[in-house]
């Protein structure tokens, strides 16, 4: 079965190319056997996030190397000469095979290539439970780890789907390889990635409490918790953004939390869409309802798309559906690229003007006047109640810190008391301030008055 990865710009006709990289962080090093027409031939190989590197035999030196990336790695055990345990490398045209010592050393390079390049036979490693949830373009199942009993997300692209789709084979490898760069504790990890003759799979941790589509199905946020998550988000996108990539389909359904008792923990999912880019990036994709409008009208664009779905998914946070509504496709998809957004509706009406405000310029429809995610957390709304959480931070014990549900809930009531002017809305603070002048002016007619009155008695 060729791969569809062998078509990659990756895939070289030769196995072995003259080495030509910048260090790489080392995954794992020891010595593999060839089997050649003299005999087996022992190298030391080292391994890292890319390629398998073959020393020189009389020196440290790099010999050749061969990208792994994108090749597939499949495992056997078969006895040749008095070598058992080995692995092969398959390419685009050309395969290599090596073996190793024991059972032991297998499994240690088998793991260690699996976190590189693409595996064969999932069923013999993991066990599926039941389906998770549906995309566009996949079908996500709960699955358990045969040797560990850990679970997992197994995301299920099929290839047909794939092949048809526009840039189809693109997008999965980008998604690949954009999650397999990334670490930060509100993204998803992706483990392994295999492939079979239908479909490509790709192993990611499983999130426990569904996602935020599904939630919002049976609560709408509070002010503070919408403020949270967004705030979460925002920090995510600008950490998308300092590694040059933009993820381009932040909506709720792609933001999964973390537990069915925590609305504030998640984890973005689905880099399905993303591109590694910052400016003048080509392409109408996202989702309807949740895309910036310069994307709708094929203009180029930049990082700040996903500032403007941040901005909806605040929204609908609040209101519980996205700002732009309509009886079908068209008129929806006119209301999105008009871009008119509205808090009319009731449930504004306690929701306090800075919030408002912030949303505002999160989905302003010129992109030239839409800020960058830093630049938002810089805003008046987060920039304060972030310093003051960081003081409370830094005042909360190791042990409260760690309790992470608690800790929510925690900050939120020290906020209540710190930050009184976000949990009142502008009107009730303009009518406390009209209440109290009203009485020091009365007070004082009466004083003047009865001063008045003692003087000139009627
Ligand atoms: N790691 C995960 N843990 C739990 N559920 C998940 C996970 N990844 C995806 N899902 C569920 O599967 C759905 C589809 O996954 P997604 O990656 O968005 O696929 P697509 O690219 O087809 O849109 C999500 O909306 C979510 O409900
Ligand atoms: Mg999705």
């Amino acid at each position: 079965m060729q791969s569809i990865f062998a078509q990659t710009a990756y895939s070289s006709d030769e196995f072995w190319l003259p080495y030509n990289q910048v260090c790489l962080s080392v995954l794992c090093e020891g010595s593999l056997i060839e089997i050649t027409e003299e005999g087996p031939k022992q190298s030391y190989y080292i391994l890292n996030e890319n390629s398998l590197l073959k020393l020189n035999k009389n020196s440290v030196l790099v010999e050749e190397m061969a990208v792994v990336k994108w090749k597939k790695i499949s495992r056997f055990v078969e006895c040749i000469e008095s070598y058992c345990f080995g692995f092969k490398l398959v390419g685009k045209s050309t395969h290599r095979t090596f073996y190793v010592e024991n059972q032991y050393e297998l499994d240690k390079w088998v793991l260690n290539l699996s976190f590189v390049g693409i595996m064969e036979n999932i069923s013999a490693d993991y066990f599926f439970v039941e389906e998770l949830g549906k995309g566009s373009f996949s079908r996500v199942f709960l699955a358990v780890e045969n040797t560990s009993q850990k679970k997992f997300a197994i995301k299920c692209i099929q290839k047909k789907d794939l092949l048809r789709r526009k840039n189809g084979l693109s997008h999965i490898i980008n998604e690949i390889e954009i999650v397999r760069k990334l670490d930060h504790p509100n993204i998803i990890k992706l483990h392994k990635v295999y492939e079979d003759i239908d479909y490509v799979y790709l192993v990611l941790d499983y999130i426990e409490g569904k996602d935020l589509h599904k939630r919002l199905q049976t609560k709408n946020y509070s002010e503070e918790a919408a403020f949270f998550f967004v705030q979460k988000l925002l920090k995510t996108v600008d950490y998308l953004s300092s590694h040059n990539i933009i993820h381009r389909d932040i909506k709720p359904e792609n933001l999964i939390l973390e537990s069915m008792d925590n609305d504030i923990e998640f984890k973005l999912a689905d880099f399905g869409l993303a591109i590694e880019g910052s400016k003048n990036i080509e392409g109408k994709c996202g989702s309807l309802g949740f895309v910036a409008p310069e994307i709708l009208k094929e203009q180029k664009y930049s990082s700040n798309v996903d500032v403007f779905s941040c901005g909806i998914v605040y929204y609908t946070l609040i209101a519980g559906h996205t700002p732009f509504k309509g009886k079908n496709h068209k008129e929806i998809y006119f209301n999105n690229a008009k871009c008119n957004i509205n808090f009319k509706e009731k449930c504004w009406a306690k929701i306090s003007i800075a919030v408002i405000d912030t949303i505002q310029v999160m989905t302003k429809a010129d992109p030239h006047l839409r800020p960058s995610a830093k630049k938002v957390l810089r805003n008046n709304l987060f920039k304060t109640v972030t310093n003051s959480q960081e003081s409370i931070d830094d005042s909360l014990n190791n042990e409260r810190a760690q309790e992470n549900l608690g800790e929510n809930k925690w900050i939120l009531e020290k906020m209540a008391e710190r930050n009184y002017q976000y949990m009142y809305n502008q009107d009730q603070i303009y009518l406390m301030h009209y209440l109290s002048v009203m009485f020091i002016w009365n007070t004082y007619w009466l004083y003047r008055n009865q001063y008045l009155n003692n003087f000139y008695p009627i």
